[in-house]
């Protein structure tokens, strides 16, 4: 098969991650005679330093001509410490999600056997630990109109959303259930927010066509308690953009590090396959970070955008074996960790020899 994958390694530690996963997919390309080829692109505050856009116009070009996207990181700490910055690396990962019309991030949480112990969580709470949070991931606070009144001194955010955009969502969510154990749970803060009614109002509509499905409603602020609490609870999660965006963050602690999840962003277009962590700008350039969320999505890229389970099977694995024999970077081990780039090395070799 042809893969044509567009590559945005993106700000910070993206670069050093993307190159691991790049070495892993050619391993998968040279085992199952699969064409790779690669075509890279500016995003982020490296856009910003080449075009001035963090999301140039021939990147969105190239996503949109490829079949998959891989995406590192984006971030620069030039721009956190500056909020006055007109153009802001972030708005390139917006601008990407928007424009290629990527509204469903799928987030797996599952916890690896031999990092139980690593787990902030105590280990009968983590063991089996198999989520998947679904974030809508175009809508929301995230794009509603923003600005600020009283010579600056107010600010204000809007939270929009329309039936359609939560009915194709939670819709994706319903047929991800029913894949899995067919149970959901739907998040929301319906007390207060009249986006959260809305919500609750079209899901009730639409887990209707879904009626194997046992689906739960909960308060954000008590799913966030739940899934420290008792996260074996949860199956299938969906929830808008921005309490996507915490939940997922406080779900990558149970697996013991935020370096080892992956995502896939899948909607109109190309989808873009990324670890969920961000670009780690004291790491950047010391062969140090954890690659395998990175290597994760590319495990996810095989699955969703070419439809090669096998593939992805022999990445999850290897992944999974780098961890028994501790072959891992100091995010994970004291003991002698390995450099980003040993890893990667790692793990394309085990799968040529696998
Ligand atoms: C994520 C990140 C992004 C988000 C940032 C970098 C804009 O935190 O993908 O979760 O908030 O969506
Ligand atoms: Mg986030």
């Amino acid at each position: 098969m042809n893969l044509n994958i567009a590559v945005l390694p993106g700000d910070g530690i993206g670069p050093e991650i993307i190159d691991q996963a790049k070495k892993v997919v050619n391993a998968i390309g040279n085992k199952f005679n699969h064409v790779v080829q690669f075509k890279h692109g500016f995003v982020g505050a490296v856009a910003i330093d080449e075009t001035g856009n963090p999301f140039p116009e021939e990147t969105f070009e190239l996503c949109k001509s490829s079949d998959a996207v891989l995406f590192g990181a984006i971030g620069d700490p030039k721009y956190d410490n500056d909020p006055k910055a007109k153009v802001r690396p972030e708005q390139g990962l917006l601008a990407m999600r928007k424009k290629l019309g990527l509204y469903a991030n799928v987030r797996p949480v599952t916890t690896f056997k031999s990092l139980i112990g690593k787990s902030p969580i105590r280990q009968d709470l983590v063991q089996n630990v198999d989520i998947v949070i679904i974030r809508e991931l175009t809508g929301g606070i995230y794009f509603g109109e923003r600005g600020r009144s009283d010579n600056g001194n107010t600010a204000f955010d809007t939270n929009l959303y329309t039936r359609p955009e939560i009915e194709r969502i939670v819709r994706l969510a319903c047929e991800y259930a029913m894949n899995r154990s067919k149970k959901l749970t739907i998040v929301d803060k319906a007390n207060v927010l009249e986006t959260s009614r809305l919500w609750r109002e079209t899901s009730q509509d639409i887990v209707k066509e879904f009626p194997e499905l046992k689906v739960d409603f909960m308060f954000v602020d008590n799913a966030a308690m739940q899934l420290i609490q008792a996260p074996g609870n949860f199956d299938v999660i969906v929830t808008e953009n921005m309490f996507g965006d915490i939940l997922t963050d406080e779900a990558s602690v149970i697996t013991g590090s935020l370096g080892l999840l992956p995502s896939a962003s899948i909607g109109q277009s190309t989808s873009v396959f990324e670890p969920i962590h961000g670009s780690y700008p004291q790491a950047a350039g010391k062969n140090i970070a954890n690659p395998l969320g990175t290597i994760l999505s590319a495990a996810m890229m095989f699955e969703y955008a070419f439809n090669l389970h096998k593939e992805a099977k022999i990445i999850q694995e290897a992944v999974e074996r780098s961890l028994e024999e501790n072959f891992v970077t100091e995010d994970i081990t004291q003991t002698n960790p390995k450099s980003t780039s040993d890893v990667g090395d790692w793990i394309a070799k085990h799968i040529m020899e696998s």
